[in-house]
């Protein structure tokens, strides 16, 4: 049986005695300690894999039906090394789907794995029923549906796994991939499309001798991997022609950041952001990017002569953590594509329109179960699945400030993801300060360091019911960082 992570905690096991503990058959290791590195392997030795398009079992007039399978899965991440995965159809990422603003699609989820799972579309308007409640679980064995009525404009968007206490566990093994929302006014743009219009997952990941998954949460602090992975593949290479592409980068990893930037020194235009396409385009020499960030840039490789090797970097990385993937330019090619001065008109969200404004302190307190001896926390509470700490209106507009904290230095010192469901946002200022123009979009997850305030506006559009916003450093979300408010 999986032990859940608040009941490791609570049995004081994290960061305390036993070393390493076996999950279900084998399948990877769950370790307190500081982990042996990974096998070393070769960069920019294989290509870069693109997640293949699922296609619906079954269509009316209104509606599209897909089904999924959540299963183990033998893959070959490391050259010549099995590793036992979790995959969506047995994907490492899962399969991508591309859908319709308005048009609704069902997707029955059968898990034949040993664990609970529950799906959650992370960006979409989706009907509390549907939006993967953490408690909501599928049990092994069992299915459940999920109804996406897809009201969003279009977006680089994705889902993944959302059980409670385990989401860290279950999208580390695998459980992610992307859900890409197309509408007329995207498609009436001559951006890059096809095969030019590329998805970028990043994960960090860490591997034992044997190729198998090895998680350590490290007091569930964080989980920092040795392995940069693009699409399930480390370190891939991609050949390219010497055109524009649009790239949709995804930042999948548990607990890493990253700092994009190119080795050639070439700036990145960012056509959008977690909520789609800014108003805009903007160019920027580097972009931070936090878990469950999404960012889409625009590259145009016609810029380097044939021949020429261009390296996405991470500039928060160290040695090979500094480095992403590579791209090779091979071909020439004609681009009819165009990156146009105006992009999507975007409505501002003004102060003078929120109605309210609520604060959430995102930080740790003390707890005698852990080491350190401290659990991350929202407004000094545990995640309680029964207790509302919000009541927004439907329809209306509220100003959350979204603040960072420390306690005496204590794993204090990290940034925090805020992911709200449901909604998108906007950022009003970071400490007061303006956000960069490439964050100047709609959002859904922002970065929160441990000493600045936030401050962020939305409109509770869609449905009502009970939501969730929470830290999406997985570890801190499992641990307990999770709120629920209630759209009434
Ligand atoms: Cu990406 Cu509540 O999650
Ligand atoms: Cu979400
Ligand atoms: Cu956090």
């Amino acid at each position: 049986m999986v032990l859940s992570r608040r009941t490791l905690l609570k049995l004081g096991v994290l960061g305390g005695a036993l070393a390493v503990m076996p999950l279900a058959p084998s399948i990877a290791t769950y370790t307190a300690d500081r982990p042996a590195p990974s096998p070393q392997i070769p960069r920019f030795v294989r290509p870069l894999a693109v997640p293949p398009v699922l296609r619906p079992v079954r269509s009316t007039a209104t509606t599209d039906y897909y089904e999924v399978t959540q299963r183990e899965a033998q893959v070959e991440i490391l050259p010549g090394l099995p590793t036992t995965i979790w995959g969506y159809n047995g994907l490492f990422p899962g399969p991508t789907f591309r859908v319709r603003s308005g048009r609704t699609i069902v997707v029955r989820h059968t898990n034949l794995l040993p664990d609970g799972v529950v799906v959650h579309q992370h960006g979409g308007v989706t009907p509390p029923e549907s939006d993967g409640y953490p408690t909501d679980l599928i049990p092994p064995g069992g299915s459940g549906a999920y109804v996406y009525p897809n009201q969003h404009r279009a977006a680089t968007l994705w889902y993944h796994d959302h059980a409670m206490d385990r989401t860290g566990f279950h999208i580390y093994m695998g459980l992610a991939g992307f859900y890409i929302v197309e509408d007329e006014g995207e498609d009436r743009l001559s951006l890059p499309k096809g095969a030019y219009d590329v998805p970028l997952l990043l994960q960090d990941r860490r591997f034992a001798a044997d190729g198998s998954l090895v998680f350590a949460p490290l007091g569930h602090i964080a989980v920092d991997g040795d392995v940069l992975l693009v699409n399930g593949v480390p370190w891939p290479r991609l050949e390219v022609a010497n055109r524009k592409y649009r790239f949709r980068v995804l930042n999948g990893s548990n607990s890493t950041t990253f700092r994009l930037a190119l080795g050639s020194g070439q700036p990145l235009t960012v056509i959008g952001t977690d909520g789609g396409l800014l108003p805009a385009p903007v160019q920027t020499p580097e972009i931070r990017l936090a878990m469950a960030e999404r960012v889409e840039i625009v590259v145009d490789f016609s810029a380097y002569p044939i021949g020429s090797q261009v390296v996405l970097e991470n500039r928060d990385g160290e040695g090979q953590l500094g480095q992403i993937m590579r791209f090779d330019v091979v071909r020439q090619e004609a681009d009819d594509s165009e990156v146009p001065q105006t992009l999507r008109a975007m409505e501002q969200l003004s102060e003078a329109m929120a109605v309210r404004t609520r604060e959430f302190v995102f930080g740790p307190r003390p707890t005698l179960n852990a080491n350190p001896p401290v659990e991350m926390v929202i407004n000094g509470q545990e995640f309680d699945p029964n207790r509302i700490d919000a009541r927004p209106r439907l329809g209306d507009v509220e100003i959350w400030r979204l603040k960072g904290a420390t306690l005496l230095g204590l794993g204090g010192r990290q940034s925090h993801p805020v992911h709200i469901h449901l909604v998108s946002f906007q950022i009003l200022d970071r400490d007061g300060a303006r956000p960069a123009p490439y964050e100047a979009g709609w959002k859904d997850t922002v970065v929160v360091p441990f000493d600045q305030e936030v401050r962020v506006i939305m409109r509770f559009d869609g449905y009502r019911g009970k939501y969730i916003m929470h830290c999406h450093n997985l570890e801190h979300e499992d641990m307990a960082m999770m709120t629920n408010f209630e759209v009434v």
